[in-house]
C-alpha cells in the first residue's frame, strides 16, 4: 500500500504532467540513497540527493549553462532540483496508481515515435547534421526494449498514442519549417531530460515491473557525462552563430518542450491517452 501511495504521488500530474510526478519520484529515489522514510508525508520533503553540484561562478558560462538549462530548471519544482527549481508544487489529494507493463510499454512506444521524429529531422536538415548518429539516439535501443516487453509479458504492441503522436508532429513541423532555434530547444530538453529525470523513471519502473532489469533505453555507449559534454559543445557551436533574437526564440520554447516531453509521462500516472 505504501508503494501504491508513493506511486500515486509519483505519477500524478501538476505541471504538464510532470511536477508532482517528478517530485515524488525524486523523493523516492532519494530514499534509497539516504534511507529516508517511505511514508506519504516523506514525499513532501526536499530530496537531498538531487541538490545541484556547486557552480563555478568564475568560469564564463555557455548559452546552455546560463540560459537554456536555467529556463528548464525554472520549470522543475524545488523537490526535483532544490537549488534551482522554481515551479510551484501543488499538494493535491490523489488516487494511488501503479503503472502496468502495458502502460510502460505504451510510454516506450510513444517515446520511440518522438525520438524517431527527432532523428528523421536531424538526418534531413543540413544545419543539424552534427547530431546525426549521436550516441544519445534512442530509437534502436527502444526497438529492442519494446520487443522485449511484448514478448516477455505477452502484450500486444500498442499503437502510438495521442501524447507521442502530437509531440512528434510538433518536432517534425519545427524541423520542416526551418525553425532551428526552437528545434534545438526541444532536442536539448528531450534528450537531456532523459539522462536526468528519465533515468529516475527507468529505475523506478525497473524495480516495480522488471525485477530490476535495466532496459537498453537507459544504456549509453561510453561515459554519459562525456557524451553530454560533447553534444553540449555541438549545440554551443551552432548557438555561437545566432543573433540575440534566435537565442531568445530557443529559450522561449522551453515550456513547449516540457509540455511535449512531460505529456508522455501520463501513461505512467493512469492517464494513458487514447490513440489518435
Ligand atoms: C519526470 C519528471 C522529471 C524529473 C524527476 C526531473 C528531474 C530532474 C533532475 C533531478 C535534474 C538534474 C538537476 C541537477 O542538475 O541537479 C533534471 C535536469 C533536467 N531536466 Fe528534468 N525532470 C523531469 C522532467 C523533465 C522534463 C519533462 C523536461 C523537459 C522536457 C526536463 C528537462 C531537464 C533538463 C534539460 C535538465 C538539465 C539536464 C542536465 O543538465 O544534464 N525534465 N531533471
Amino acid at each position: 500500500m505504501k508503494t501504491a501511495i508513493l506511486l500515486g504521488f509519483l505519477f500524478r500530474t501538476n505541471y504538464y504532467c510532470v511536477t508532482s510526478f517528478s517530485s515524488s519520484l525524486v523523493t523516492y529515489e532519494s530514499r534509497s540513497r539516504h534511507a529516508t522514510a517511505t511514508t506519504k508525508a516523506s514525499v513532501l520533503l526536499p530530496p537531498l540527493a538531487m541538490s545541484t553540484p556547486p557552480v563555478d561562478t568564475t568560469a564564463e558560462k555557455s548559452f546552455i549553462d546560463s540560459e537554456l538549462r536555467g529556463a528548464a530548471m525554472k520549470l522543475h519544482t524545488r523537490f526535483q532540483a532544490p537549488k534551482e527549481g522554481q515551479a510551484k508544487e501543488k499538494k493535491i489529494e490523489i488516487e494511488p496508481y501503479v503503472p502496468t507493463h502495458e502502460d510502460y510499454t505504451a510510454f516506450l512506444v510513444d517515446s520511440q515515435y518522438v525520438y524517431q521524429a527527432f532523428e528523421d529531422i536531424v538526418n534531413n536538415v543540413e544545419e543539424l547534421s552534427v547530431f546525426r548518429n549521436s550516441p544519445l539516439d534512442r530509437v534502436t535501443r527502444l526497438e529492442s526494449d519494446i520487443d522485449f516487453m511484448v514478448k516477455e509479458f505477452q502484450i500486444q504492441k500498442p499503437v502510438v498514442g495521442k501524447a507521442g503522436g502530437d509531440y512528434a508532429e510538433v518536432i517534425r513541423q519545427l524541423g520542416n519549417n526551418g525553425s532551428i532555434a526552437e528545434f534545438i530547444c526541444h532536442y536539448y530538453n528531450f534528450y537531456f531530460a532523459h539522462t536526468a529525470g528519465g533515468r529516475m523513471i527507468g529505475k523506478k519502473m525497473s524495480s516495480l515491473l522488471l525485477n530490476k532489469k535495466t532496459l537498453e533505453f537507459y544504456n549509453w555507449d561510453g561515459d554519459l557525462n562525456k557524451i553530454k559534454e560533447s553534444v553540449k559543445a555541438d549545440i554551443e557551436a551552432i548557438v555561437a552563430e545566432w543573433s540575440k533574437e534566435e537565442k531568445k526564440r530557443c529559450t522561449d520554447e522551453t515550456a513547449a518542450a516540457f509540455k511535449g516531453g512531460g505529456g508522455l509521462n501520463s501513461y505512467l500516472s493512469g492517464g494513458g491517452q487514447s490513440p489518435h
